[in-house]
């Protein structure tokens, strides 16, 4: 089928090689001219793994293509938007600008029998806004809301676990079209549910202010165990063994971060508030307070841990993006620690494997090197804050007193071995742990 993308950043980019990958003719749009030349040599503009490899098998067989021209949406069947919508500048609410610009663009090449696709995650009430526009070409607007996650959205869309599609009173014609474009997803058995509009948009937000939920539920656990010597991992382990709560995203630490979860519950809460419902989810500020606390603990324990002051004490900190397998540092709970510490007048060092240079881009005042062992060597203190598998997996307590003379370890992710830290001598600080 011919399809169409608007919007390539991490969301849309993805989209359309994914479905080039499973036979679609996808032509990619954005407005963005540098992004679109990258990708139309086959350099993803940022890092994804596997992207790179159906970027460039798309473009060899022809089926993939990217431009900035709006006018070459048309002759496409299905029309995704995939946008952004970040948080606005002065309150929580989303800023729908590009989403807007995105649909009244694409209006004039809109052919009758058309589906425009809305991927953004948008404030419940968005789509049906927006549709009578969309249907005033004759074509039709659904909600086919995207959960891919950083790291590894290419499998999440080329292989999701459910597919959304919210359609408007009275379309019964778009969801088959889209089951016809995720047929091999479908033939899979992956569940298909055909909802209302409203209720496809509300499925993203509330996913993702499960997720917040679960992981500030966690970290809340994690300050009760702070005073009174309890270990949140071990508690974790525990409740997750109940299959009704689950292991998952009950990993305690510096929090969550990201270009979704934090903008998305901020949107949620202003959303509800306009709909005089604000007190139905008043809890998710209470969700993201506790997730900004966590920052400010493992602050503290870098400056508990070197007596009181971290002034000009150089601090390895281990860590930028807000997840491994990721660039991407919006929001990042990892780069906000090294902030502060550099704002506290300790000497920062932060070592990542990928987002060195978005990171250098928006805070170029800290020092960054892109060795681990460089980066650590001479260290009073080290901080481990995005869990990389360099850092939590390979680095080992041995290897790094070779390094340096401090032998102060925070363990912002509660990924290293304490035992095996304090056995070598390290004083080992954990999230919740004693
Ligand atoms: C999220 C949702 O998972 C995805 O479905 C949605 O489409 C977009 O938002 P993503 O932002 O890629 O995806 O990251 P995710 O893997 O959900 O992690 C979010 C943040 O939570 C990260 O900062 C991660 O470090 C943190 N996290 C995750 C924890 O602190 N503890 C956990 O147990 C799990």
């Amino acid at each position: 089928m011919r399809l169409s993308v608007i919007g390539c950043g991490y969301l849309g980019a993805v989209h359309a090689a994914a479905m080039a990958s499973i036979g679609h003719e996808v032509v990619g749009i954005d407005v963005d001219a540098r992004k679109i030349s990258a990708l139309s040599r086959g350099d993803a503009p940022f890092y994804e793994p596997g992207l790179p490899e159906i970027l460039t098998a798309g473009l060899a067989t022809g089926r993939l293509s990217f431009t900035t021209d709006m006018s070459q949406a048309s002759g496409a069947k299905v029309h995704f938007i995939g946008v952004g919508t970040p948080q606005q500048k002065d309150g929580y609410a989303a800023d729908l600008t590009y989403v807007n610009a995105a649909v009244d663009g694409l209006l004039p090449y809109l052919s009758p029998g058309d589906v425009v696709a809305g991927k953004s995650t948008v404030p419940v009430g968005t789509a049906a806004e927006l549709s009578p526009r969309v249907a005033a070409t004759g074509a039709a607007l659904a909600w086919n809301p995207e959960f891919l996650r950083e790291g590894f959205a290419v499998k999440d869309t080329i292989d999701p676990d459910r597919l959304v599609v919210g359609v408007a009173p009275g379309d019964d014609t778009s969801a088959d079209v889209l089951r016809e474009v995720y047929a091999p997803a479908v033939a899979k058995g992956t569940p298909f549910l055909v909802t209302d509009l409203a209720t496809a948009e509300l499925v993203k937000v509330a996913a993702n202010a499960f997720l917040a939920t679960k992981i500030s539920f966690i970290n809340a656990m994690a300050e009760i165990a702070e005073v009174t010597g309890a270990d949140v991992t071990q508690l974790a382990d525990a409740i997750g063994h109940d299959v009704r709560i689950g292991r998952r995203f009950l990993g305690a630490g510096i929090g969550f971060g990201g270009g979704c979860l934090p903008k998305d519950i901020r949107a949620f809460s202003a959303r509800a508030e306009e709909l005089g419902r604000g007190e139905s989810v008043a809890f998710l500020r209470e969700v993201d307070e506790i997730n900004l606390r966590r920052r400010d603990r493992a602050i503290q324990l870098v400056v508990d841990g070197l007596d009181g002051s971290v002034f000009e004490k150089k601090i390895a900190v281990l860590g930028a993006a807000f997840k491994p397998y990721s660039d991407d540092i919006r929001d990042s709970p990892a780069l906000d620690v090294a902030v502060r510490l550099h704002g506290l007048g300790a000497n920062v060092v932060v070592t990542d494997p990928e987002a060195i240079d978005n990171a250098r881009r928006v805070h170029p005042q800290l020092t960054y090197n892109p060795s681990r062992d460089d980066t650590i060597r001479g260290a009073d203190a080290i901080i481990l804050v995005t869990e990389w598998d360099e850092y939590r997996r390979d680095l080992t307590p041995d290897h790094a007193s070779t390094l340096t003379d401090g032998r102060v370890i925070i363990d912002g992710r509660n990924g290293l071995d304490a035992t095996a830290w304090r056995n070598a001598g390290w004083d080992y600080y954990g999230m919740g742990r004693p």
